[in-house]
């Protein structure tokens, strides 16, 4: 019956057997023990606890997190990993990130009304580590774009995906985000019309060519490195 538990549950395993490259992503850079955050919750919650994450999931309320939790006890998941921080994320990040919590990877997939995107990455990127990892889902939406927008100018964030869906950056500084414009000299206004579009396509080529050294097999990227992973 369409909407039933049964065919919910159903499709998530069709998911599962053929994964999209996001969840792939994941499931390549995060070995058991690897400290990561998401905002939103759903099937990467469940992939988070299969793949044994020290997890930090900020969901709105209760009803979500039990869900994940039945689905992961009914597919006999291990779910000591996660936390879940009920509430909107730009309530829950500042408390986790002010009680000093370090991460390898953030997700951001919660609220895609602007700024939030931008407010999820503020907080969770400011929770990375240095090589730390940032994926944003829905890179379509508005909100999304405005973030990619800066994200993608500045040098400090190393984009390591090409998809239409969505974006991983690796962070090559740490600690917050917060800074004065005088900061972000590759921050500059995009005139319209043939100048900006030229500029645009420019960056375009800039990163492509960027993304296809990257794929050369003479430069693997590494996965992140696991709490517990072994030498
Ligand atoms: C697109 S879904 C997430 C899908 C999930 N990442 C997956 O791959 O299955 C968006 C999620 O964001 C949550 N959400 C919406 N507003 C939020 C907010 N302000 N703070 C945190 N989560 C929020 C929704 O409840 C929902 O779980």
């Amino acid at each position: 019956m369409p909407g039933s538990l049964a065919s919910r549950l159903a499709s998530v395993d069709r998911l599962l057997a053929d994964p999209p490259a996001a969840y792939r992503f994941i499931a390549e850079r995060c070995p058991p023990g690897t400290r990561t955050i998401e905002t939103g919750s759903g099937l990467s919650t469940v992939l988070f606890a299969a793949l044994e994450t020290d997890h930090i999931c900020c969901t709105p309320g209760p009803e979500e997190r039990e869900r994940v939790l039945e689905y992961c006890k009914a597919h006999e998941l291990p779910t000591e990993g996660l936390r879940f921080e009920l509430g909107s994320s730009h309530e829950s990040l500042p408390r986790i990130q002010a009680a000093g919590t370090e991460v390898d990877l953030a997700l951001i997939d919660g609220s895609h009304g602007f700024p939030l995107p931008v407010v999820d990455w503020f907080y969770s990127g400011a929770m990375l580590r240095t090589g730390g990892v940032v994926l944003v889902d829905d890179v379509n939406l508005p909100a999304v774009r405005t973030l990619l927008d800066f994200v993608d100018r500045d040098p400090r964030w190393r984009r390591l995906s090409d998809s239409p869906k969505w974006a991983a950056f690796e962070r090559t500084g740490r600690g917050p985000l917060a800074e004065d414009w005088t900061a972000q000299p590759f921050y500059v206004h995009r005139p319209a019309g043939v100048r900006g579009l030229a500029q645009r396509v420019r960056g375009r080529i800039r990163r492509e060519l960027a993304g296809r050294a990257r794929r050369s097999p003479t430069c693997p990227s590494p996965p992140l490195s696991g709490r517990n992973r072994t030498p």
